[in-house]
């Protein structure tokens, strides 16, 4: 059992500053001794190099496009080698447009299952965005829609298939993209959804969802939670999942044995509270990578 960290420190796919610093709060939240404690493996790689916004003042326009294609590349290539050695790759946002590069590499060889645990759908095209931020288009380019340069990423191509793809936690989506994401036929769990059946019903579900692949991927966006709970995000939506409810969610994916690789995104450090934010986040991963109360 090894786990390979990489660390993507970009906060280009948004507007609010610092998403950039998420990996050093993740490691100071002591990440990778929590991940070895449960008897893994555990090989930091470092940051991949991200240019910071203040020197791209020209892709200003572009919602830095050109960079955010570039990092996404990286971490493409970096997801792709992970799982090549061996590796259960963690990715440290960073915002969500890395999952771009995760999810892309993490398929390479083969299809994946996705967990895409949200408060957004992030399934904007250029033409729906009301914002233009690229990190809440990440999941649409995914499957093949949106800039051709984010699309055609790695390798000719959408990277998921409808039935590859489940999304809990969503509550908060733009007048379009709600639009677009129902005529999709995804499978999403809304938190009215987890507040009806209970989020013990829902998780199941969603994990047979995906029983037609081996190899399971968790995109965890730090704002599905409550920002009561986990104040340190950018893009804070009230009415989250509680603490309880994403640890429920975390054992219950474990319990498949088909977890395979991890984006832990969008946590930022400078509107967090001691860093409660990080150390929740080092929680859910220790859970959803095996361990257990008793
Ligand atoms: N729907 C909004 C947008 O397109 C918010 C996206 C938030 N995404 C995120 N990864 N936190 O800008
Ligand atoms: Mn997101
Ligand atoms: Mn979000
Ligand atoms: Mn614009």
């Amino acid at each position: 059992k090894k786990v390979r960290i990489i660390g993507v420190p970009v906060d280009l796919g948004q507007a609010q500053r610092g998403v950039d610093l998420g990996p050093g709060a993740l490691r100071y939240a002591g990440i990778a001794d929590r991940l070895s404690g449960l008897g893994y493996q555990v090989e930091d790689q470092g940051n991949l190099d991200v240019p910071v916004r203040d020197v791209l003042g020209g892709e200003r326009e572009m919602h830095y496009l050109p960079s955010i294609r570039r990092v996404c590349d990286a971490v493409y290539q970096a997801g792709r080698r992970a799982v090549e050695d061996g590796f259960l790759p963690l990715f440290m946002g960073g915002d969500h447009s890395m999952a771009l590069g995760s999810i892309g590499g993490v398929t390479h060889h083969e299809p994946v299952g996705v967990i895409w645990i949200d408060a957004h759908g992030d399934f904007n095209t250029p033409q729906t965005s009301p914002s233009g931020n690229i990190h809440g288009m990440v999941l649409a380019a995914l499957m093949g829609q949106g800039f051709p340069e984010l699309v055609q990423l790695g390798r000719i191509g959408p990277k998921l298939q409808v039935s590859d793809v489940v999304m809990i936690g969503i509550r908060e989506l733009d007048p379009q993209e709600r639009q677009r994401l129902k005529e999709s036929g995804i499978a999403t769990y809304t938190m009215r959804e987890i507040d009806e059946r209970g989020m013990g019903t829902v998780a199941r579900e969603a994990v047979e969802r995906l029983e037609h692949v081996s190899r399971l991927h968790v995109s965890l966006d730090l704002d599905a939670l409550d920002p009561l709970e986990v104040p340190g995000v950018g893009t804070t939506s009230p009415g989250g999942l509680t603490y309880r409810e994403a640890q429920l969610l975390m054992e219950i994916i474990a319990d498949s044995r088909r977890l395979a690789s991890l984006d832990i995104v969008e946590i930022n450090p400078i509107l967090d509270q001691r860093n409660q934010t990080a150390k929740i986040a080092v929680e859910l991963a220790a859970s959803l990578l095996g361990s257990r109360i008793l």
